[in-house]
C-alpha cells in the first residue's frame, strides 16, 4: 500500500492596503455584490466578483428559494454571469465574501465543493488559471493561484 496526498498552498495578506489597486476594487466589488443576495432562509449573503481580461467587472450573489435545495451560490452565479454577459473573454480573478446579520464574519470563507468544480472546469475551459480571492468582513485575504489550487483532485472531463 502506497500513502498519497495533496497539498493546498496560499498566501496569506493582512492588509488590504497590501493589495493592488485592480485587486482591491475587485474586492469592493465583492462586498458589494452581497447587496444583491436573496438569502431570507439561511441569512448568509454571499458576494462574488470577478475581474474580466478587458477589465470588467461581474457580479454574482446567493439566491435562495423555500424550496431549499434550489438555492444557487453566489460563485456559480457569477460564472454564469461572466459566460453569458462577457462570453470568450478570460476570467482573470475572483473575490468572495458574506456577511450574517448577527455576527461578524472574521476569516476567509471558502467555497463549498460544487463552486469548486464549477470553478476549475472554467480555467481549464478558458486556457488559464483564476485567482480567488477569499476574506471575510475582518481578518486575512487569502490568495489562491489558481482554482485548481484549493480542488487539487477535481473530477476531470476526460474521464467521459
Ligand atoms: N453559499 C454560497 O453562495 N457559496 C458557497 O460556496 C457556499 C454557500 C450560499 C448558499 C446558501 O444560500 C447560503 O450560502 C448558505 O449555505
Amino acid at each position: 500500500m502506497k500513502k498519497r496526498s495533496v497539498s493546498c498552498t496560499w498566501s496569506e495578506i493582512d492588509e488590504r492596503t497590501d493589495l493592488p489597486d485592480d485587486i482591491l476594487k475587485l474586492i469592493q466589488a465583492a462586498e458589494t455584490a452581497i447587496e444583491n443576495s436573496y438569502a431570507p432562509y439561511s441569512k448568509f449573503r454571499v458576494g462574488a466578483a470577478a475581474k474580466m481580461a478587458d477589465g470588467s467587472l461581474v457580479f454574482g450573489s446567493n439566491m435562495e428559494n423555500a424550496s431549499f435545495p434550489l438555492c444557487i451560490c453566489a460563485e456559480k452565479s457569477c460564472v454564469t454571469n461572466a459566460e453569458n454577459n462577457k462570453h470568450g473573454i478570460i476570467l482573470e480573478s475572483m473575490a468572495i465574501t458574506a456577511k450574517h446579520p448577527t455576527r461578524i464574519i472574521d476569516h476567509p470563507i471558502s467555497p463549498c465543493g460544487s463552486c469548486r468544480q464549477i470553478l476549475v472546469e472554467k480555467e481549464q475551459r478558458q486556457g488559464a488559471p483564476i485567482a480567488v480571492y477569499l476574506f471575510g468582513q475582518t481578518g486575512p485575504i487569502w490568495h489562491f493561484d489558481s482554482a485548481e489550487a484549493f480542488l487539487p483532485l477535481p473530477f476531470d472531463s476526460n474521464e467521459l
